[in-house]
C-alpha cells in the first residue's frame, strides 16, 4: 500500500526516484510524485511533480536533465484517504513549502490533528492524512531541530506510518521514520537510501539495514543516525542482500506473473533443498532451539491472508494427517476481532510473502501476548513479522512483483508440507522411513512442475475459448480444496471474471442451480483418494449440460468422458499434488486476463503489500 523511496547523493538522484518507483509500483498504482532540491538558484526551493496515474504518466513530465538535484523522495500511492487526484498524490508540502513529507501508512488520528492545524490557520491543499505531518513539522521546526521536529511530531501521531522527509532549512538530510508500515535502509558508496522495500534500491546497494518500529533515521551521502522517536540514539548493521538484481526484473517475460509461474521449478527445488540435509531427512535450523517448546504444543493455529491463507488450509490437511495435532486455519483479519483461544501449548504460524500484511502482524502479536509459540512463514529477510515471531522459516522464492502471487504460494505448500512431514518426526508420529519416501518424493517435484509448464500453449487456447464467459466455478476436495479457491482468486483478481471456489461436495447444496450449457467448472480431478468421489460430482455437472475443464493425472483415459478440455499434471501422491494443479489454474488465469486485455501485473483496485488493515 503505498511504495516511498528517498535518497541523498552526490549525483542526480531524479532518475533513481523513478527507477525506485518502478520497483515499488506493485504497492499501488493510482498516482505518484517526486520532489528534489535543485542544485541550481540562489534561493533553494523544492522543484516537484505529481500527478494522477501511474509511474509512467510521472515520468512524462520529468525531462530528466532538468530535473536535478542531489536528493529527492518520491511516492507511488493506494488511495486510503481522498481519491486517486493530483492533489492528492504525494509528496505533500507545509505551508510555507519548508517541508517535504511522503508516507506510506494511515495516520489515524489525521482529524483531530487537522481541526487543530486548521484553527492555528494552516491551509491544506489535499484531501490525505499525510498532509498533516508536514503542516506539525512546519510548527516544530520553528522551536526544535529537523531531527528534533520529526521525534516529536511521530510521539502525536497515531496509526501507521513509514515517512520521507526533506527539510529546506538542512537540504543535505534525508530523513525517515517508521511505525507499523514497512521502511529500509540502502547504504550506497557515496549515497543512502530510504525505501519500502528492497527491490527499490537494488540496482545502487545491496547493504541493508531494515529500520525497526519506533526509529526515526537521518541520512546525508556518507553517514546514517539512527534513534528512537524518544531521541536515544540505536545502531544497526547493514545485512547484505542475496538477492540478484535481475530476480526483481521481467527478463524478457511480458508480465512479472508470467515469469514468476515459470520460475516455479527453482523457487520450489530452492525452498525444498534448503530444509532437507543430506542424509535425506527434514532439517529445520531455525527451530533447534524451540524443539522441547514445540514437542509440548497441542494445537496449531496458522493465519494469513489471501493467497497465504490458502497455502495454509493445505497446510492443515497434512498437518493433522502426519501428525495428528488439530490445526487451525484462520484469515488474519477475523482472527485477531474473534477473541481467540490460545495458550503457551499453541503453535501459531503466520504465513506471509512480504512479512508486512497488517492484519497477519496484528494477529501475531495477538498470538504472542496470548504467549503461544509464533513461527513466520515468509519470504522477505528481514520483514516485520518476520522480526516479531519466535523465529521463522523462510521460503526461497526470490522476490514476488507480481500483484497476483504465484511462485510465493507453491514455495510456501512445499515448506509447509516439509514441516508437517519434520514436526510428525519430531512429535514421534512418522517412522524415519516414512520421511524418506515422503522427502523423496517431495524432491520430484520441481522436475513434474516443469513438465505442467509445457502445457501453457495449449492453456492459452482454453482460455480463448472461455474468455467471454461471465461466471466460473473451482471445485476440489481435500488437499486440492484450497487450490479451488486459490484459482478462482487468481481468476478474479487479474482478469475481472466472477469465479467462486467450492468444496466439489457442496456443490449440489446450491451451486449447482448455477450451471448450464454455458457455465463452466474448473475441477481437479487428479489420482487420489477422493478421485471417485470427484468423478461423481463431475458427472452430477455433466448431466445438468454443464462444460467441465478438468485438471487430471497423466494416462487418465477415463476422465476424457466427462470433460470438455483436460489439462495433465504428472502423477505424484496426493499430499504434493496441489503444487502441480496449481500451475494450470494459475495459467489459465494468467492467459485469460491476457486476452481480455488486462494489466495482468496492476489488476485495478489492489495492491501486492497489505499494509493498511
Ligand atoms: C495481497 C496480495 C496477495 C497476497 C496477500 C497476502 O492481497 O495481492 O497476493 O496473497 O496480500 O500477502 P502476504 O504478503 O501477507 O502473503
Amino acid at each position: 500500500m503505498c511504495g516511498i523511496i528517498g535518497c541523498v547523493s552526490k549525483r542526480n538522484v531524479s532518475e533513481i526516484i523513478i527507477n525506485g518507483l518502478k520497483r515499488l509500483e506493485y504497492r499501488g498504482y493510482d498516482s505518484a510524485g517526486l520532489a528534489v532540491i535543485p542544485d541550481s538558484g540562489h534561493k533553494k526551493s523544492f522543484h516537484f511533480k505529481k500527478t494522477a496515474g501511474k509511474i509512467s504518466a510521472l515520468e512524462t513530465l520529468i525531462n530528466h536533465a532538468d530535473f536535478t538535484g542531489t536528493i529527492g523522495i518520491g511516492h507511488t500511492r493506494w488511495a486510503t484517504h481522498g481519491i486517486p487526484a493530483e492533489k492528492n498524490a504525494h509528496p505533500h508540502f507545509s505551508c510555507d513549502k519548508e517541508v517535504v513529507v511522503v508516507h506510506n501508512g494511515i495516520i489515524e488520528n489525521y482529524e483531530e490533528l487537522k481541526e487543530g492545524l486548521l484553527k492555528r490557520g494552516h491551509k491544506f491543499s489535499s484531501d490525505t492524512d499525510t498532509e498533516v505531518v508536514a503542516h506539525l513539522l512546519e510548527e516544530y521546526i520553528r522551536k526544535y531541530s529537523p531531527l528534533g521536529s520529526l521525534q516529536r511530531v511521530t510521539r502525536i501521531l497515531t496509526g501507521s506510518f513509514a515517512l520521507g522527509v526533506i527539510f529546506l532549512k538542512e537540504p543535505q538530510t534525508l530523513y525517515g521514520a517508521r511505525c507499523n508500515s514497512p521502511l529500509i535502509i540502502g547504504a550506497g558508496d557515496g549515497e543512502n537510501f530510504i525505501a519500502s522495500d528492497v527491490p527499490a534500491v537494488l540496482p545502487y546497494t545491496r547493504k541493508i539495514i531494515y529500520i525497526d518500529e519506533g526509529q526515526v533515521v537521518r541520512l546525508t551521502a556518507d553517514k546514517i543516525n539512527i534513534f528512537g522517536f524518544d531521541g536515544h540514539p540505536h545502531r544497526a548493521l547493514p545485512t547484505e542482500i542475496k538477492w540478484d538484481i535481475k530476480d526483481a526484473e521481467k527478463g524478457g517475460y511480458p508480465h512479472f506473473m508470467l515469469k514468476e509461474i515459470f520460475e516455479q521449478p527453482s523457487a520450489v527445488e530452492s525452498s525444498i533443498s534448503y530444509y532437507i540435509n543430506s542424509k535425506g531427512c527434514g532439517e529445520f535450523k531455525s527451530l533447534a532451539n524451540l524443539k522441547e517448546r514445540i514437542k509440548k504444543i497441542n494445537r496449531i493455529v496458522i493465519t494469513a491472508c489471501g493467497t497465504a491463507w490458502h497455502a495454509g488450509l493445505v497446510g492443515k490437511y497434512a498437518l493433522e494427517e502426519l501428525c495428528r495435532v488439530p490445526v487451525e486455519v484462520s484469515i488474519a483479519s477475523e482472527f485477531r476481532y474473534g477473541n481467540p483461544v490460545l495458550d503457551n501449548h499453541t503453535l501459531f504460524v503466520a504465513i506471509s510473502q512480504s512479512g508486512e500484511t497488517a492484519d497477519t502482524l496484528a494477529a501475531l502479536r495477538e498470538a504472542k501476548c496470548a504467549k503461544a509459540l509464533t513461527i513466520a512463514l515468509c519470504n522477505v529477510v528481514g520483514s516485520s513479522i518476520t522480526r516479531e515471531a519466535d523465529s521463522t522459516v523462510y521460503t526461497y522464492a526470490g522476490p514476488e512483483i507480481s500483484v497476483a502471487s504465484t511462485k510465493a504460494y507453491t514455495c510456501q505448500i512445499s515448506v509447509l508440507l516439509l514441516f508437517a512431514v519434520y514436526l510428525a518426526r519430531l512429535l514421534g508420529n512418522l517412522s524415519s522411513k516414512k520421511e524418506k519416501q515422503l522427502l523423496k518424493e517431495i524432491k520430484t517435484i520441481p522436475g513434474k512442475l516443469k513438465t505442467v509448464l509445457k502445457s501453457s500453449d495449449e492453456i492459452r487456447s482454453f482460455a480463448h475459448k472461455y474468455k467471454n464467459a461471465p461466471n466460473f466455478m473451482y471445485i476440489a476436495r481435500r488437499y486440492n480444496f484450497p487450490n479451488a479457491y486459490e484459482g478462482a482468486l487468481k481468476l478474479k483478481e487479474i482478469s475481472y471474471t466472477h469465479a467462486e471456489g467450492y468444496g466439489a461436495g457442496e456443490m449440489k447444496h446450491g451451486p449447482l442451480a448455477l450451471v448450464d450449457n454455458t457455465f463452466p467448472t474448473v475441477t481437479i480431478a487428479v489420482k487420489s483418494l477422493v478421485y471417485e468421489k470427484m468423478l461423481s460430482n463431475i458427472q452430477e455437472i455433466k448431466a445438468r449440460r454443464g462444460i467441465i475443464i478438468a485438471v487430471a493425472t497423466e494416462g487418465d483415459e477415463y476422465i476424457k468422458h466427462m470433460a470438455d478440455d483436460i489439462i495433465y499434471v504428472p502423477e505424484t501422491q496426493e499430499m504434493f499434488s496441489p503444487l502441480l494443479t496449481v500451475l494450470p489454474l494459475q495459467l489459465l488465469a494468467y492467459h485469460t486476463a491476457v486476452a481480455k486485455g488486462r494489466n495482468v501485473d496492476q489488476p485495478r483496485n489492489l495492491a501486492k503489500s497489505v499494509t493498511v488493515e
